[in-house]
């Protein structure tokens, strides 16, 4: 379900905005577009839809992008997504490697709204080793997304990272993070049935606008974002805190002066000998006027391209804390290169016969897939009222961030290992900087940021 009439309420505050920006009003922008006044004012009444037309005489004239006119769709008004378990089988297709059944993929929930992309899939492919170079296994190219693998059954893993290939045995329960366009593939262990995975790519920060960007800079432009691996902190300390300098102009005599730190420990950090404190990049982001945070070193704790959690090694906790915790979870695999997600098991420890399990209300995407053989029923806000469904062994949600929402073991008694539901977490566009240009805005400005019709003046 999509709700046409609020795209069209977002597409009128859109289009508001790039005439407010390009400082046209109506009468202005009809004339420069040579379209009907009333065309104009209908569109930014949400009246009618802005055409095609109107786009492309917009684009040849002013400095914008037919993609700048488009507002996302809804299509989880209430807040949750469900897609039963039936809906998925229903999106089955084989996918042939070299002439042969490889995987089996189906579709799980998925949104619009979410950059997540989870597929169920059964692997088709049998081997009787665990050689990566084994003549049966059928590599991929990689791709951009980042995937979270969550394995049910014999299944081996396979990676390849700067050129050399690797095999885990992964069993029920095991998860992999895997970093974007690694090569990577997956066979059952012989004489096993067929293993499955669920794996659940996600885009990142460069997904969409940085993605777009770059395709406009120069390969010379590319190389310098580029000029320092995330594997050495270090050296993406010291290459953060040179950039911010050369942004400001600000010369090392001049940091030295201003910062109170002695010239060789600054010489230190810039020759990546040395990684400064925290006190020490506090004083360097004042004498730069930036927020500390921007100075700090990248890290990435993967390891050849992956961080692979064993179910038995998974850090496991209930939460709330105290006598009457309402869930237990465990940490699945994820990783620093991609602090914006994160995976878990999740138990219920509450059944429907119980009258309380604690409210999450998280900023994230959340994509929830069944994997115990207890169903659990989730209860979500939807405005003033409660909203519930019963959710099965294959089936799967979607919920937005902020909605505020629980879980129950559907069966009284159910055990803690009986509801099991996987979850992945990935923070949207507005966690990180733009959460911290929100909190600058305050309420009031985000509310006209998102539906804001007027004039940036009044006449
Ligand atoms: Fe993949």
């Amino acid at each position: 379900m999509i709700d046409e009439q609020g795209f069209l309420a977002r597409s009128a505050a859109t289009f508001r905005g790039m005439l407010n920006d390009l400082k046209r009003d109506e009468a202005s922008a009809a004339d420069e577009l040579g379209v009907d006044l009333s065309l104009v004012v209908d569109i930014l009444a949400a009246r009618r839809p802005i055409t095609s037309e109107l786009i492309r005489r917009a684009v040849a004239l002013w400095p914008v992008n037919e993609r700048d006119f488009f507002p996302i769709h809804d299509d989880a008004p209430s807040g949750v997504r469900v897609m039963r378990e039936a809906d998925s089988a229903a999106s089955s297709r084989i996918i042939e490697r070299a002439g042969s059944a490889y995987y089996e993929y189906r579709d799980t929930a998925m949104s619009r709204i979410a950059a997540i992309r989870p597929e169920w899939i059964k692997i088709l492919n049998m081997v009787s080793n665990d050689d990566p170079d084994c003549a049966l296994v059928r590599w991929n190219n990689g791709h951009f997304l980042y995937q979270f693998t969550y394995f049910i059954g014999p299944v081996n893993y396979y990676y390849s990272w700067d050129g050399r290939r690797h095999c885990a045995r992964m069993n029920t329960g095991d998860s992999v993070f895997g970093l974007p366009y690694a090569p990577h593939s997956f066979s059952t262990r012989a004489p096993s049935e067929p293993g499955l995975i669920l794996a659940l790519t996600f885009g990142g920060r460069l997904l969409g606008d940085a993605q777009h960007e770059l395709g406009v800079l120069s390969e010379d432009a590319v190389g310098k974002i580029t000029r320092c691996g995330m594997h050495d902190t270090a050296r993406s300390s010291f290459v953060r805190i040179e950039a911010a300098m050369t942004e400001r102009n600000c010369p090392l005599e001049r940091m030295a002066e201003k910062s109170g730190l002695p010239r060789s420990r600054l010489e230190s950090f810039i020759e990546g000998r040395e990684t400064p404190d925290i006190g020490e990049l506090g004083r360097m982001a004042e004498v730069l006027r930036v927020s500390p945070r921007d100075l700090m070193p990248w890290i990435d704790d993967t390891q050849d391209g992956v961080r692979i959690v064993r179910a038995a090694e998974a850090a496991a906790w209930n939460f709330p804390e105290g006598n009457s915790p309402s869930y237990h979870f465990r940490e699945l695999a994820c990783s620093t290169a991609a602090s914006f997600a994160g995976a878990f098991e999740v138990t219920p420890l509450r059944s429907i016969v119980d009258d309380h399990a604690a409210e999450i209300d998280i900023g994230m995407h959340q994509f929830i897939y069944v994997v115990g053989d207890t169903p659990a029923v989730v209860y979500w806000r939807d405005g003033d009222h409660e909203q519930s469904e019963l959710i099965e062994q294959g089936d799967s949600i979607y919920i937005k961030p902020y909605v505020s929402h629980r879980f129950r073991a559907a069966l009284p008694g159910g055990g803690p290992d009986d509801c099991k539901l996987l979850v992945l977490r990935v923070g949207g566009r507005l966690t990180g900087d733009a959460a911290c240009e929100a909190a600058i805005l305050g309420s009031s400005g985000i509310k006209r940021l998102r539906h804001d019709l007027r004039r940036w003046y009044e006449r």
